[in-house]
């Protein structure tokens, strides 16, 4: 590439997180306030906005594009954006995290139409438990779900689990059985204190990662491994010597992986995010309404803000400002 992304602590960008959408079918209690507002539309990129986004970051040399949300295929046309972005040049992985309650209807289209990896965010296998943690979600059509991805046949398929203490942490096991039994990867992340949630005390929730761990070794042995992907991410990979599932963790509060950084995000106004933890931002929705704008100012745009990304995130940290910024904004 004539010019690549790389920042001032010489991290190469190659992996841009896209949030199509604010708006979900579910509202986790770690996600969401209860009372959610949602953008109001002239706010929102439009489909070709996104595109246009996801090009120029191709030009630059990114490899990777991860769709997220809110829930992503609630996005009205979101199968059209995945078919071009599938033909894009140079994008080698076209992920999708999504909570899988549309994936029985949407699976086989989302493979055909270039998503190469799914992740699937599934917190307990109890009916009722599900229904508390998600206030809205059904478990049933999520596993029906999981199930049509393994039947698509996505080149990795990866189940998202965050832990609450007291409410979801006796189901570890559980969870990491039904992985197998799929044959699917299942990472178990740490909570995140993202938007301010009246009815969720995080401080008491937090059930760390070294416990869980602790926790599956003692039932499967776990060998550990890079990340298989080879893309530098949060989660630290371990293999079992039964099983072709991987189990991950991640782990912002033990286990920071800033230093090895390699991806920034889009939210849904085009705010280009530097990174999670921090509000360090560009507005590329202002450069793409510009009159008379041409995607060379995009790409300038762009280049430039590399030089705005902070060096690592804070969460969690004594006298950390706390993050406003709801998690459905960026999709993790
Ligand atoms: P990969 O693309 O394979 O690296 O997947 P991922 O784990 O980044 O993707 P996913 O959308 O499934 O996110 C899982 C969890 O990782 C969510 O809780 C995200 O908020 C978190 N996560 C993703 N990127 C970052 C990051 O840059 N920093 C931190 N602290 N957490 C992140
Ligand atoms: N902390 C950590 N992970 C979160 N997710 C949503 N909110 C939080 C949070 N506060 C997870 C979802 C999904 C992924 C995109 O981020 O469960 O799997
Ligand atoms: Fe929706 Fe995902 Fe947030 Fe749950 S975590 S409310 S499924 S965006």
């Amino acid at each position: 590439f004539p010019q690549t992304l790389v920042d001032r602590f010489q991290r190469r960008v190659d992996y841009l997180r896209l949030s199509v959408t604010d708006r979900c079918d579910f509202r986790c209690v770690y996600c969401m306030a209860e009372d959610m507002q949602f953008l109001p539309r002239r706010e929102v990129l439009s489909l070709e906005e996104l595109y246009e986004v996801a090009r120029a970051f191709t030009q630059l040399g990114v490899s990777k594009v991860r769709l997220t949300g809110g829930e992503p295929l609630v996005r009205r046309g979101i199968l059209g954006l995945v078919e071009q972005l599938g033909k894009l040049p140079g994008l080698r992985e076209l992920a999708l995290t999504t909570n899988g309650s549309q994936l029985t209807k949407m699976a086989p289209a989302l493979r055909e139409g270039g998503i190469t990896s799914v992740n699937i965010s599934l917190d307990t296998l109890d009916a009722e438990r599900f229904r508390e943690l998600t206030r809205t979600g059904d478990l049933e059509a999520v596993l029906r779900g999981i199930e049509a991805a393994v039947a698509a046949g996505f080149d990795r398929i990866r189940l998202n689990a965050v832990i609450l203490r007291g409410r979801n942490d006796h189901e570890v096991l559980d969870l990491v059985r039904y992985a197998r039994e799929q044959a699917v990867d299942i990472t178990f992340i740490e909570e995140m204190p993202l938007g301010h949630i009246v009815e969720h005390d995080r401080g008491l929730s937090l059930a760390s990662s070294a416990e869980l761990q602790r926790q599956i070794d003692a039932e499967f042995p776990l060998q550990s491994q890079g990340d298989p992907s080879g893309a530098a991410g949060p989660a630290r990979y371990f293999r079992m010597a039964d099983s072709t599932s991987r189990v991950g963790f991640i782990s912002p509060h033990s286990n920071n992986f800033c230093h090895l950084c390699n991806r920034v995000r889009l939210t849904v106004s085009g705010r280009l995010l530097l990174c999670l933890g921090n509000e360090h931002s560009v507005d590329l929705r202002e450069v793409l309404r510009r009159p008379g704008y041409d995607s060379a100012q995009l790409v300038e745009a762009i280049v430039s803000a590399m030089n705005l990304k902070p060096e690592r995130h804070h969460f969690g940290e004594e006298g950390a400002t706390d993050i406003v910024r709801f998690m459905n904004m960026t999709g993790g």
